[in-house]
């Protein structure tokens, strides 16, 4: 090997170094104000709901206190509309100090002192989306440091008012910063969704490079509607983005919105079910302090969430949109066990859908099949079995697949499988990977 090649070799493995702080083996879990509390600011009229650290803290409280912690919900993350209007003395961000009166520094503490972790939002632009100070390029180290000192975990870094060629400095830019800072922080990136989301324009090996996980696409709103566009969108360019996923690297198709207004029980089972296939982030932007229980099980549904956070973090694909308005969706697990969504578009009643599971690329043998929603079990399935499973319009139905060996192997893989489902089913402890 010459020299060039030995330099060549050397600037590959310290950027690989520098840039892996190997957060995020799996996706993110926890919550987030955006969509739910939005921007306001109005603690006179608005107390308990303007965004201001009571808030924050009382979110974390609700992490904490009611079993979501224990199921991998850590992060709480602060968005838009914390800052004062004006940078201080020394060009550092600060918080507006009527609702946030602590500083960040301390409610990162409280955050802390209850076993989560806090994120913060910033924007790589002259401003944020909503005006308030943002991080242009001379200001991408002063920011990054302050946030480190604060003892912030993740950062969420917005692309409002800047131009594609200032993003493609400022996100590297902002990788670098915070990995010089020393404090392993995740960092989220809504570059691609400044671009379109689609190569040519986005670098998905880059971005993969350079951040944990990116937003592609639009923000989600509360409606069904809006649920139904980011899943058709992101499935219409699953060539393009599944690849892109993988343990450290994440697509991030948005916040969950159960527990809002927007959607029906169903329709709140489908967007937990198409988060968990596409291997996204789960963060929540509801009210914690007021879930409905049916909600709340959907959330915190411990088989989706194995599904959702399996370490071979392998993103899912759309296999077959039918005529009769009927998707099916599949993802990879570990232990050659896999997820299947039956995914209805449909708005008029239950629609019953046959198939097998060898129309659906499986290989011949038995399987068990665990459904995920009524934690029901389907037993000697083949994979030529003609099966039928009735789908609500809007709704889904979401099987856990184990491939089960013949008896004569049955000491192998299939007790594994076996160990597997009923440790996740009987002991699954706080925490992941109980596939
Ligand atoms: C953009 C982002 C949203 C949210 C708002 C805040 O629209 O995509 O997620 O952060 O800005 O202003």
């Amino acid at each position: 090997m010459g020299p060039f090649a030995v330099t060549q070799l050397l600037t590959l493995i310290s950027l690989t170094v520098a840039l892996d702080n190997g957060l995020l083996k799996i996706p993110p879990m926890g919550w987030m104000a955006w969509e739910r509390f939005r921007c306001d600011v109005d603690c006179q009229d608005d107390p308990e709901n303007c965004i201001s650290e009571g808030l924050f803290r009382d979110m974390a409280d609700r992490l904490a206190e009611d079993g979501w912690r224990e199921l991998g919900y850590e992060y709480i993350i602060i968005d838009d509309c914390w800052m004062s209007r004006l940078r201080d003395e020394q060009e550092k961000l600060q918080p507006e100090p009527s609702r946030f009166p602590g500083g960040i520094a301390k409610l990162a503490r409280y955050i802390h002192d209850r076993g989560l972790k806090l994120g913060i939002y910033a924007d790589m632009g002259t401003h944020t989306c909503m005006g308030f100070p943002g991080t242009t390029l001379d200001k991408i180290e002063i920011d990054a440091q302050t946030f480190a000192s604060w003892g912030v975990d993740y950062l969420k870094f917005d692309g409002c008012y800047s131009n594609p060629v200032e993003q493609m400095q400022g996100y590297p830019l902002m990788s670098k910063a915070l990995n010089a800072t020393g404090r392993p922080i995740v960092y989220s990136c809504s570059w691609p969704a400044y671009l379109g989301g689609l190569p040519p324009n986005v670098n998905y090996s880059l971005l993969g490079d350079i951040c944990h996980l990116w937003r592609n696409y639009y923000d989600i709103q509360d409606s069904w509607d809006s649920v139904q566009g980011i899943i058709e969108w992101f499935s219409d360019n699953q060539d393009d983005l599944q690849p892109a996923a993988g343990p450290g690297r994440w697509n991030d198709p948005d916040m969950l919105i159960i527990g809002n207004f927007g959607l029906s029980v169903d329709q709140a089972r489908s967007q937990m079910a198409l988060w968990a296939i596409m291997a996204a982030p789960l963060i929540m932007s509801n009210d914690l302090r007021n879930l409905a229980n049916s909600a709340r099980a959907i959330l915190q549904n411990k088989m989706i969430i194995a599904i959702n956070q399996d370490p071979m973090g392998i993103q899912g694909r759309r296999l077959l949109q039918e005529k009769s308005q009927i998707e099916v969706y599949w993802r990879p697990l570990s232990h050659s066990a896999s997820a299947l969504v039956f995914l209805s578009r449909r708005t008029d009643m239950p629609y019953l859908y046959h198939t097998s599971l060898a129309k659906l690329n499986y290989d011949a043998g038995s399987y068990e099949a665990y459904e995920v929603f009524t934690s029901s079990t389907v037993t000697g399935l083949n994979a030529t079995t003609v099966f039928t499973v009735s789908i609500n319009p809007s709704g889904v139905v979401m099987w856990y697949l184990i491939p089960q060996q013949k008896p004569r192997q049955s000491d192998t893989l299939y007790d594994q499988h076996k160990k597997a489902s009923q440790f996740m089913f009987h002991k699954a402890k706080p925490g992941h990977s109980t596939l």
